[in-house]
């Protein structure tokens, strides 16, 4: 059985009092849920969120997440963090390779890779994300796009961990566009992934957990949460208000009524 897995992904968004003010929306709003949430503010935010996620009595309730790390541990790497700087701090995940940071930052999945292995071995958990162009869907190109990024970048992956990784399957075209993937259409992606997975995992692919992520709301979430394949959601605008987020959330909880509030 796995549990599933909420993560909010602010982007370049929110300022230290933003984040702080966030924590105690998401005390107010949250509940008893059995879904693991994951939050992912900027650099600049974590350590605000951090302690006033403290404050607010969630520190063991929810991670938090870098959105990018470097693969380096300490060097001269001007702009960058590294993986013990996120340790610190107090994360216990980091995103890797979303597309923003594929599409507008260049970084390949052969990056992603080296990223993984620095993550692993310092002690994060890391959210490999994957995902496929309009163009590439269009040229029904989608799985083969998907099972290249998922070797490529998983090419170094620490053995020993496999149930510690999560997958986001993001459809580029359904990220911040407000056009999601229909709750079959993801499913489908979603199995290839799983299918992928266990050529490179063996048995323990199937602890492994695949978010969704690309326009997800409140009003959507419950019926992509209920595919056998999703196993969470991976957030962006919609994670920014403790409400709407929470609302997510109660939604990948079966038989939470607070879901579509
Ligand atoms: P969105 O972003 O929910 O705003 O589409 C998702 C993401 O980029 O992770």
């Amino acid at each position: 059985m796995r549990t599933p897995i909420i993560a909010a992904n602010w982007k370049m968004q929110k300022t230290t009092g933003e984040a702080a003010a966030f924590a105690e929306g998401l005390a107010e709003h949250l509940g008893d849920s059995p879904v693991e949430v994951v939050v992912a503010p900027p650099f600049t935010a974590l350590g605000a969120f951090a302690s006033a996620l403290s404050a607010a009595g969630l520190d063991g309730r929810v991670s938090i997440a870098g959105q990018n790390v470097h693969a380096e541990p300490a060097g001269a790497f001007t702009g960058e963090v590294s993986v013990p700087m996120l340790v610190d701090v107090g994360c216990r995940y980091v995103i890797l390779g979303h597309s923003e940071r594929r599409a507008l930052f260049g970084e390949s999945s052969g990056v992603v890779a080296d990223k993984l292995r620095a993550a692993q071995s310092g002690g994060l958990r890391a959210i490999v994300c994957i995902g496929e162009t309009l163009q590439e869907r269009e040229d029904e190109r989608t799985f083969e796009v998907l099972a290249a990024q998922l070797d490529e970048s998983l090419a170094s992956a620490d053995s020993r961990r496999w149930p510690e990784l999560v997958i986001a399957y993001e459809p580029v075209w359904a990220i911040g566009t407000g056009r999601t993937a229909s709750p079959e259409e993801a499913q489908a992606a979603h199995a290839f992934v799983r299918e992928r997975l266990s050529g490179l995992a063996g048995a323990a692919s199937t602890e492994i957990r695949i978010q969704y992520g690309g326009s997800v709301k409140p009003e959507n979430a419950a019926d992509l949460l209920a595919r056998p394949d999703i196993d969470g959601a991976l957030v962006g605008g919609a994670s920014l208000d403790p409400k709407s987020f929470s609302a997510i959330i109660h939604s990948g909880s079966p038989g939470d009524s607070r879901a579509a509030e």
